[in-house]
């Protein structure tokens, strides 16, 4: 029997450290989950740094609450205990101070705070409007002032804010930054207006924060931010039509991409290329990544993407192309050479 009892004891114990260490683990995941580009507790602007404080003002209350409600909850326990023919503790003013008064106050700190965080996160002046649009499943990015359209990405001037026109084409997406702004949804035939400003340099990335489709969590697009003359330079680069191919291999490119029939969604500014319902491609071989986020523009990830994103991203709008090892060489080639 004794025996029996201390292998128990074991096996509890065994539990225990088993339990801590799963929450070790997942601390771990949690805390130090390598990039922090996506994480609203390491705020790179104004706007972002406001909901992280309001976000750490509750964390804090209630953790408070929790702690104060679990001893009370833990000392009558204990107190049963020790004695089962004990009456009550309390009387009805504990219970009016602890169960309506101190909610009370402490729901309406709550809902001061966060009207005050709201006030303060109104649209400032702004030098710099972008339309965004969401479609199922990338962004299509418009500077108007500008005459620039490019997609899942968003160049914006540091230390500046910037205003954004968000909607949608087809279903009600969400635009979110969790370094620079809170959510914000993306509904179609409306127009919701959001800024965001970044402190430093840097590449933020966004998500889709409202289920789509299938295809919604594949949904990312990056915000970089650059110096003032940095991003003058970026739009001046890209304010000419891209240079004629230069070469027999683009030229051909060229002719594949039209040939293949990617003119009937893509807009290439400077050909006849103007449609407008896949991602403009006019530079595209300055974008970072393919997919709206999730691979790197390389010649390798494109020509997969090419030849079969349906089995990279299944359900997308881009149909399967079947083109000779050549011919798909040339077009890559050409795409990348968009500079
Ligand atoms: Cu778009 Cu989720």
């Amino acid at each position: 029997m004794d025996g029996m009892s201390k292998d128990g004891h074991n096996a509890r114990r065994w539990q225990a450290w088993q339990g801590l260490a799963l929450i070790a683990w997942f601390a771990l995941l949690v805390g130090c989950a390598g990039e922090r580009t996506q994480s609203s507790l390491h705020p790179a602007g104004p706007a972002a740094a406001l909901i992280a404080e309001l976000w750490w003002f509750m964390f804090a209350v209630l953790s408070a609450v929790f702690v104060l409600v679990m001893s009370i909850a833990a000392w009558a326990v204990f107190r049963r205990r020790m004695d089962p023919a004990k009456g009550p503790a309390v009387g009805n003013r504990f219970i009016a101070a602890g169960g309506i008064a101190l909610p009370s106050v402490v729901l309406l700190a709550m809902l001061i705070y966060s009207l005050s965080t709201t006030l303060s996160l109104r649209m400032p002046e702004t030098k710099l409007t972008i339309e965004v649009v969401g479609y199922k499943w990338w962004w299509d990015v418009r500077y108007p002032d500008q005459g620039l359209v490019t997609a899942n990405e968003i160049y914006v001037p540091v230390g500046e804010p910037v205003r954004l026109e968000l909607t949608s084409n087809d279903v009600v997406h969400s635009f979110w930054v969790p370094q620079l702004h809170g959510k914000v949804d993306m509904l179609p035939g409306q127009v919701n207006a959001l800024w965001i400003q970044a402190d430093e340099p840097g590449v933020f990335r966004g998500q889709c924060a409202e289920y789509c489709g299938r295809q919604h969590a594949r949904m990312a697009f990056h915000v970089v931010a650059l110096e003032r003359e940095a991003f003058d330079a970026w739009v001046a680069e890209r304010q000419p039509d891209p240079a004629e191919p230069a070469t027999g291999e683009l030229q051909r490119g060229r002719d594949v991409f039209f040939a293949a029939g990617c003119n009937a969604c893509h807009a290439i500014r400077g050909t006849d290329a103007d449609a407008d319902t896949g991602p403009d491609l006019t530079h595209f071989g300055s974008r970072m990544s393919i997919g709206a986020g999730q691979w790197p523009n390389t010649a390798g990830g494109l020509a997969g993407w090419i030849s079969n994103p349906q089995a990279l991203k299944p359900g997308n709008l881009m149909p399967r192309s079947y083109l000779e090892p050549d011919d798909l060489h040339a077009i890559v080639e050409y795409l990348r050479s968009l500079e």
